[in-house]
């Protein structure tokens, strides 16, 4: 079965038991600062989870695009990677342990609906209790319905205790784990269970967590008012074990982005051809929801794959250095789940070339550099140079430092990095993720201006304009889209009359709701249209003559009217920002 198929029965599967298929939200999560990336299903959901009604209702599933970067140490190994799929289902205050046990064991063993696995190769766990909660025998009843007793396993809450992070929805699991030996292990004991587990000989496929108790600054402070269910079932890992496979780039998942390595390298390595493959994979989906590399947050998280990336691809004797066969066999792999990588596929090439062009010149100099160090240990200001002039993320020093048997001060590395991002930042800038950081006044009125500036660029440039990234402060706006060349004076000029006219006009912001695909149909600008409900908002500015001036997907905040922004906007800055990207700077000039 291939990995398409799976996505698909999951879907339909839960889509027949009342579910309502939610899109997978982008990976960088909006209005919530506190993390990078999206590292779980349940995360664009903990609102919901929390007690806010959901527009789909209170059963939903999906399979949600995730990045974690905690363990790029281990990519490589059987079970690693930095983006997958997690499906998952949701009952938020609907149904509980009964169904949710009942529907996972049927759906990873039914032949017709789900995927036909073999339940005596299944070994769960479930939550041995503590001061928090109780041992979780209700969960382990259900279970032995489905499958022996001595196969089930309690634990303690190290492993069977699942929270987002330090504040948030929590509870007790139920964890699935399958067994991939070639001979099968058989009836187990824990302490026998617990060594395969450490062999990766079985392996976690999912993972049914009991919602209903709440975390506050890291103590579970007490229950939820509903009871909630949140499972998550990670995708490479199933499609693994469905297509008989004890690693997960053994599947047809990553199986055109191999054969794009193998088919080109030299010294095949397969460590370093999996690195390569991930990486690629990563930036791709990365770039795809509006991520460019810079040396901050997300944008660094992708730099540093992408600078790991060239360096294993340099190892493996790859002499035909654009990425564009890797990034066309994830782009194939993925064309029908995730459309927008398929239009944004030339993009998504420059970025990566360009990226890794830059890092190859400044490594060739860098590594002569790095040969010149005798001692054994790399100072903070030598790593900090790397850094600087060289282009070395650091965790790039620390592994050529340990091929070569050296170490680093990593600690005196990064209070360096601290004093000197202290010293460049003027002005204590707001971090902009994807939603409004910062809702002053300043920052609501540059944020409604970004919207009539790009109207006025795609009216004046044309419609191969779209926002490529956005960075808005009580300062100023930084603004990247989509167009190949340097934008005249005279454009601009134009740009800047059409935003004026429209302040002093003095507009209403009009927030229409709209069928999706009427918006999409009617040229509503917007990004990610694929994480937006079918009903959206748009946000226009309306005159009252009936001039729009500006028609946007967005989630606020904005100004209420186009005369509550106090003063001119003008555009200081036009410059490159990467390949086909132009970056914008402007201000309300008072
Ligand atoms: N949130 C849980 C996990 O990530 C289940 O979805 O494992």
């Amino acid at each position: 079965m291939q990995s398409s198929e799976i996505r698909s029965r999951f879907l339909k599967f839960f889509e027949k038991r009342g579910h309502a298929i939610i899109p997978s939200s982008p990976l960088v999560p909006e209005n919530d600062p506190s993390v990078l990336f999206n590292t779980a299903g349940m995360q664009p959901l903990v609102p919901y989870l929390l007690g806010k009604p959901h527009p789909k209702g209170a059963r939903l599933a999906n399979s949600q695009k995730c990045v974690r970067t905690v363990d790029i140490d281990e990519i490589g190994d059987n079970t690693h990677a930095t983006f997958f799929e997690m499906l998952g289902n949701w009952s938020l205050g609907d149904y509980f342990k009964e169904d949710a046990i009942q529907w996972s064991f049927e759906f990873l063993t039914s032949k017709e609906e789900g995927l036909g696995l073999d339940p005596n190769r299944l070994y769960v766990t479930v939550f041995e209790g503590d001061e928090n909660a109780p041992r979780d025998l209700e969960a382990a009843e259900i279970w032995k319905r489905y499958i022996p007793e001595h196969r089930i396993y309690f634990r303690g809450a190290k492993s069977n205790w699942w929270s987002p992070g330090e504040n948030g929805p929590c509870g007790p699991d139920t964890e699935m784990f399958y067994d991939v030996t070639k001979d099968g292990l058989g009836d187990m004991t824990l302490e026998e269970y617990l060594a395969a587990d450490d062999r990766q000989e079985v392996v976690e496929i999912w993972n049914d967590v009991f919602m209903e108790y709440e975390k506050k600054d890291g103590k579970v402070v007490g229950k939820l008012a509903t009871k909630n269910v949140d499972t998550g079932s990670g995708l490479e890992r199933v499609v693994m074990m469905v297509q008989g496979k004890n690693n997960i780039f053994d599947t047809d998942l990553f199986a055109g982005i191999l054969g794009a390595i193998k088919e080109r390298a030299s010294t095949y390595d397969e460590r370093a051809a999996r690195i390569v493959a991930d990486h690629i994979r990563t930036a791709t989906f990365l770039i795809g929801d509006g991520v460019l590399p810079s040396n901050t947050d997300q944008g660094y998280v992708l730099r540093r794959l992408i600078r790991r990336a060239v360096r294993y691809i340099s190892g493996l004797g790859i002499t035909d250095l654009t990425p564009a066969p890797f990034v066309a066999a994830v782009v194939a792999t993925y064309r029908d789940a995730y459309p927008n990588l398929v239009t944004d596929e030339a993009r998504i090439v420059s970025v990566i070339a360009e990226e890794g062009d830059k890092f190859r010149k400044t490594l060739e100099r860098g590594m002569k550099e790095f040969q010149k160090i005798t001692e054994s240990i790399i100072s903070a200001e030598q790593a900090f140079d790397l850094y600087q002039t060289y282009g070395f993320p650091i965790e790039i020093t620390k592994e050529v430092a340990g091929e070569q048997g050296k170490r680093v001060d990593e600690d005196g590395f990064r209070q360096k990095l601290a004093d000197h991002q202290a010293l460049s930042r003027a002005g204590a800038e707001q971090k902009f993720k994807g939603g409004l950081a910062d809702a002053s006044g300043e920052t609501v009125m540059l944020h409604t201006s970004t919207h009539l500036m790009l109207a006025a660029l795609r009216k004046f440039l044309g419609e191969h304009v779209h926002q490529a990234g956005s960075n808005i402060t009580s300062e100023r706006t930084r603004f990247d889209f989509t167009h190949p060349e340097k934008v005249s004076r005279e454009i601009l000029d134009q740009v800047e009359a059409y935003v004026n006219e429209a302040i002093s006009k003095q507009c209403p912001m009009v927030i229409e709701q709209m069928k999706k695909d009427d918006a999409q149909a009617q040229g509503v600008e917007g990004s990610f249209w694929e994480k937006y409900p079918d009903v959206v908002d748009v946000y226009m500015v309306k005159c009252d003559d009936g001039t729009v001036y500006s028609r946007e997907l967005c989630g606020g905040p904005h100004v209420k009217n186009t005369a509550d922004i106090k003063g001119r906007f003008k555009i200081v800055k036009e410059e490159a920002s990467s390949a086909g990207v132009r970056r914008i700077k402007a201000v309300i000039e008072q």
